[in-house]
């Protein structure tokens, strides 16, 4: 198989590629990435001179060099996107252009060529937010649409396109809704790697409001799998829900990362909370438990404890990434 990943060079996509090279050595990745300050060649060093890797830099918003990526794949997985809520509430405008306007390019491109599958990779945040009182409360494949944030707004619109070319022109894609990944090649703008990063140089960790928003956490290889099962035995056409049965919040992810790196507890700050700051994520994954067998298979303090070392024995990395 000859997979088109876009994005691959941000965190999950990187994850995804060196994973589907380990797993399938005889397919072919070609990975096409802007290179914005999120992606980092890097993330994959050790695939580099594969055969079966090809890096294209380029954006998904250029047609033709979509095209010329697209051209003889059988498959895309479509990562690529301006993926950071904070950065979308400062500047909104290339959200829209990437996640929205990309999306579109790719769906459009990937119809002309005739691709059997086309994998869009999304967010749990296009249902917007659940209430902390009632944990018994989780996001489905029914659940109705409501982002709350520019980012998750753009990539509500990308999965509302996925659905109308489906619908519309039969194109042959899935999509999935993802809780928040964690783990190794993680930009440390995200809450984990720069807890951890700044924990590292006795900086504070930042966190906001009152610390209570709750996340659902996975770790990034559960991710990768789910994506993988859904690319070759998913049903075309459908949605699925992977969530990480890891809910957190801010005070107890910072409370996890000073304990484990013996860290004092005075380093926790609190800040302003961020706009419109969604409360609670929580996924009911048993869709694609119940159609693919996936589950999470690395709990919250295996993922965090894998993370944490990651980070240690890749100061070099995490260096390259600040100085830039
Ligand atoms: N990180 C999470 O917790 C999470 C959870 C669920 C879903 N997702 C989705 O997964 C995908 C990947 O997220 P991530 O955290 O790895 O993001 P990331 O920000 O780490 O990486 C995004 C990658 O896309 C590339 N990119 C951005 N604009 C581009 C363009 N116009 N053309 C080509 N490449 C472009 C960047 O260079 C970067 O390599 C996104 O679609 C995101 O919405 C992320």
């Amino acid at each position: 198989m000859k997979i088109l990943v876009t994005g691959g060079a941000g965190f999950i996509g990187s994850n995804f590629i060196l994973y589907m090279m380990e797993k399938y050595p005889d397919y072919e990745i070609i990975n096409l990435d802007k290179l914005t300050y999120a992606g980092n060649l890097e993330n994959l060093k050790s695939v580099s001179g594969n055969p079966k890797y090809k890096f294209i830099k380029g954006d998904i918003c250029d047609r033709k060099a979509v095209k010329e990526a697209m051209s003889e794949c059988d498959a895309v997985v479509h990562f690529a996107a301006e993926s950071h809520v904070d950065r979308s509430i400062t500047g909104p405008s290339v959200f829209i252009e990437t996640n929205v306007v990309g999306t579109e390019i790719l769906l459009e491109t990937a119809l002309d060529l005739g691709i059997k599958r086309f994998h869009h990779v999304s967010t749990d945040e296009v249902f917007g937010t659940l209430p902390l009182e009632d944990k018994s409360q989780k996001f489905n494949e029914k659940t109705p649409y409501a982002p709350r944030s520019p980012y998750s707004a753009s990539k509500a619109a990308s999965d509302h396109l996925v659905r109308a070319f489906i619908e519309t022109y039969g194109i042959p894609a899935t999509i999935s809704n993802c809780t928040n990944n964690y783990g190794p090649l993680q930009f440390p703008e995200k809450i984990i790697p720069l807890f951890i990063t700044n924990a590292f140089e006795d900086k504070n960790l930042p966190i906001y409001g009152q610390g209570k928003a709750v996340r659902d956490y996975l770790f990034v290889t559960d991710h990768c799998k789910a994506i993988d099962l859904i690319l070759h035995d998913g049903k075309i056409g459908e949605t699925y829900c992977i969530g990480g049965d890891s809910e957190r919040n801010g005070v107890e992810i910072a409370d996890t990362i000073l304990n484990s790196l013996g860290k004092p507890a005075s380093l926790k700050t609190f800040v302003e909370d961020r706009k419109g700051h969604d409360m609670r994520y929580a996924m009911d994954y048993s869709k694609i438990e119940r159609e693919l067998g996936w589950k999470p298979s690395v709990n919250f303090e295996e993922g965090i404890k894998k993370t944490i070392e990651w980070y240690q024995n890749n100061t070099k990395w995490v260096n390259h990434i600040k100085s830039e």
